[in-house]
């Protein structure tokens, strides 16, 4: 199984917006967005990044939130559809909300997000699913992948999140049903659960339970945690809690950045996963308009051995 991993898509879609709208919050961050979003982020990046995926054998997407810079409804309409060209999108697609997909207070109280995000949010164990919608499972092949929800409508200048204490319950229940026992267990959510090289945990843009989310997930035996947020390349691993082996904690990085340095550019990411193991991930990074995406890095984990010949 082969999943391709996009995130922080920020698509810009303001032309019916009033004025007014940008009143609270969005006065900040709507005008510091126009300013240097509207020319770091394209949808036709995000474009390019999907045609590469489907030549590139890729069974599910997913996608880690902050699709829209100011959780407007013509961004999330203008982000549904760029989803909806995904084959199959409906089976093929997990996606979770980032801290700018539920930009105000409206936004997440009305479940925007949500609504126009429904088809790829339906969970194969909706038991275990609060009335939100999160924790969802979708359970393809071998794999079981869990989107978590830790967006939330922030002060101006905070960028911060939180996965709330009964989604997180009912995650780890989910993690210990049976029909998930001999899957490989993918998380999906947006905030990262640890600091890397480059980004410490900032006071104002950090998960609130990174901690808590953490050591939860190693507890349940997750191999492998999909974010965003940071906008940076980033493979992490930590031991399992639960049992011997590795959970890994990973980020592509913006996948619709225009330009920039290698550091900068747009990028997704292709974990395969056999037997029940991650064998390698793949990143894919953005060159030009003309030349599309190109291979960046690989880091294989695990040696496909050929049976020598009898
Ligand atoms: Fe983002
Ligand atoms: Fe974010």
């Amino acid at each position: 199984m082969r999943i391709g991993h996009i995130s922080d898509l920020h698509i810009l879609a303001i032309s019916d917006v009033r004025p007014w709208e940008y009143l609270n919050k969005r006065l900040v961050g709507g005008l510091n967005l126009l300013l240097n979003r509207s020319k770091a982020h394209s949808s036709v990046v995000v474009e390019r990044a999907l045609e590469a995926l489907a030549s590139l054998d890729v069974d599910h997407i997913v996608i880690s939130g902050d699709l829209t810079n100011l959780a407007l409804d013509s961004e999330f309409a203008a982000a549904a559809e760029i989803i909806r060209s995904i084959e199959s999108a409906s089976t093929r697609v997990s996606v979770v909300p980032g801290n700018h997909d539920y930009y105000t207070p409206g936004a997440a109280k009305e479940g925007r997000f949500e609504r126009h995000f429904k088809d790829y949010l339906k969970s194969d164990l909706p038991e275990y699913q609060l009335e939100r919608g999160y924790p969802f499972c979708h359970l393809r092949d071998d794999v079981a992948i869990v989107g978590l929800n830790s967006g939330l409508a922030t002060p101006w200048l905070f960028a911060t999140g939180k996965v709330a204490e009964d989604e997180l319950e009912q995650a780890a229940r989910l993690l210990d049903d049976e029909r998930l026992k001999s899957r490989f267990k993918v998380v999906v959510v947006h905030h990262p659960l640890m600091a890397d090289e480059h980004h410490r945990f900032n006071f104002n843009r950090r998960l609130l339970n990174a901690d808590e989310v953490l050591t939860t997930l190693r507890q349940k035996n997750v191999d492998l945690v999909l974010h965003g947020h940071n906008h940076y390349l980033s493979v992490l691993q930590v031991p399992k809690l639960g049992e011997p082996g590795t959970t890994y904690v990973c980020e592509a990085g913006s996948t619709s950045m225009e330009g920039g340095d290698p550091v900068m550019a747009g990028k997704f990411n292709i974990y395969t996963i056999e037997d029940g193991a991650l064998a390698e991930i793949e990143t894919h990074l953005f060159e030009s308009h003309e030349s599309g995406f190109r291979p960046f890095r690989s880091e294989v984990f695990r040696q496909r051995v050929e049976e020598p010949a009898e």
